[in-house]
């Protein structure tokens, strides 16, 4: 059982909530909180009970306000490559993962925060939220996939502008942008997160992992994302949860899905 000094796991009905809590540092990832953020990824992974995670921060103020300053001002070229590239794998294990990943956005997301939020499969915004890469204040670059992710998000052209001007954005721009998927009051943020999850979690559990795995084909130069999907839609058809889902719907009734 992973110990958490920096997260707050709560298991409800299915769904981790995730919640990220230095809140008297906005919520920074220092590299124990990202050694964190993976062991309760691999919880999400292998626990069967886990039908999807909500990652949040701690605090009305910051979803995260980046890496933590006090720990990135202390890096070498050496240190700096490998705070990356861990950064990165555990960014990539919250995308890749076939389960669906929701960040709770409330308030500031900046620099590793806006990544983390990234590399979540859908985004809801509380209306304080602010979204930006201000990396370049630090004489430094997004180091957790935020020039890939960003780009893929919002296009080349307000990607660099973001990431070169280090300008942030409010909710509403961020909705705009397509950044994010929704922008709610705070107070309903949490609310609006679990109703998204749960209406994903009444679909086929097999069928929802596959999305996400054709939808990040997309991004992989060396996959070709039309094959990954007949691939997987073949995969699908052999599925009990295929089966129940044409008879449900033959049979004019809700299908009962078992994630076979
Ligand atoms: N790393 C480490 N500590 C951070 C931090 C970060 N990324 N962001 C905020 N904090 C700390 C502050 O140092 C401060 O700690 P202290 O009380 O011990 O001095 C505390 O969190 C509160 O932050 P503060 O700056 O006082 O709040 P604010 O409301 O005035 O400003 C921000 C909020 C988000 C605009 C400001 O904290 C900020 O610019 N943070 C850095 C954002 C950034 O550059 N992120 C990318 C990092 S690569």
């Amino acid at each position: 059982m992973a110990i958490y000094e920096n997260l707050l796991l709560d298991l409800q009905q299915g769904i981790l909530t995730i919640t990220i809590n230095r809140v008297d540092k906005l919520n920074a990832l220092n590299i124990d909180t990202i050694r964190e953020i993976r062991n309760a990824m691999q919880q999400v992974y292998d626990d069967e009970e886990v039908k999807g995670a909500i990652i949040t921060g701690a605090g009305p103020k910051a979803f995260v306000a980046g890496a933590d300053i006090t720990e990135i001002a202390e890096l070498s070229e050496v240190t700096a490559r490998s705070f990356a590239e861990r950064g990165q794998d555990v960014f990539a294990m919250i995308e890749r993962s076939n389960k669906p990943v929701i960040a709770a956005v409330n308030g500031f997301a900046l620099g590793g925060g806006c990544e983390l939020a990234m590399a979540c499969h859908i985004r809801v915004a509380a209306e304080n939220a602010r979204f930006g890469q201000p990396e370049v204040n630090l004489g430094l670059i997004p180091g957790y996939g935020g020039t890939q992710r960003l780009t893929q998000l919002v296009g080349k052209g307000k990607a660099m502008e973001l990431m070169m001007t280090a300008d942030m954005v409010g909710a509403q721009e961020a909705l705009q942008l397509g950044l994010v998927n929704h922008v709610v009051p705070q107070e309903q943020l949490m609310a609006k997160s679990v109703e998204i999850m749960e209406k994903i979690m009444g679909k086929a559990p097999l069928a929802v992992g596959l999305v996400i795995e054709c939808v990040n084909a997309v991004f992989n130069n060396d996959e070709n994302g039309y094959q990954t999907e007949a691939n997987a839609f073949a995969r699908c058809c052999t599925s009990e949860d295929f089966v129940e889902g044409t008879s449900a719907f033959i049979e004019k009734r809700k299908a009962n899905f078992t994630g076979n």
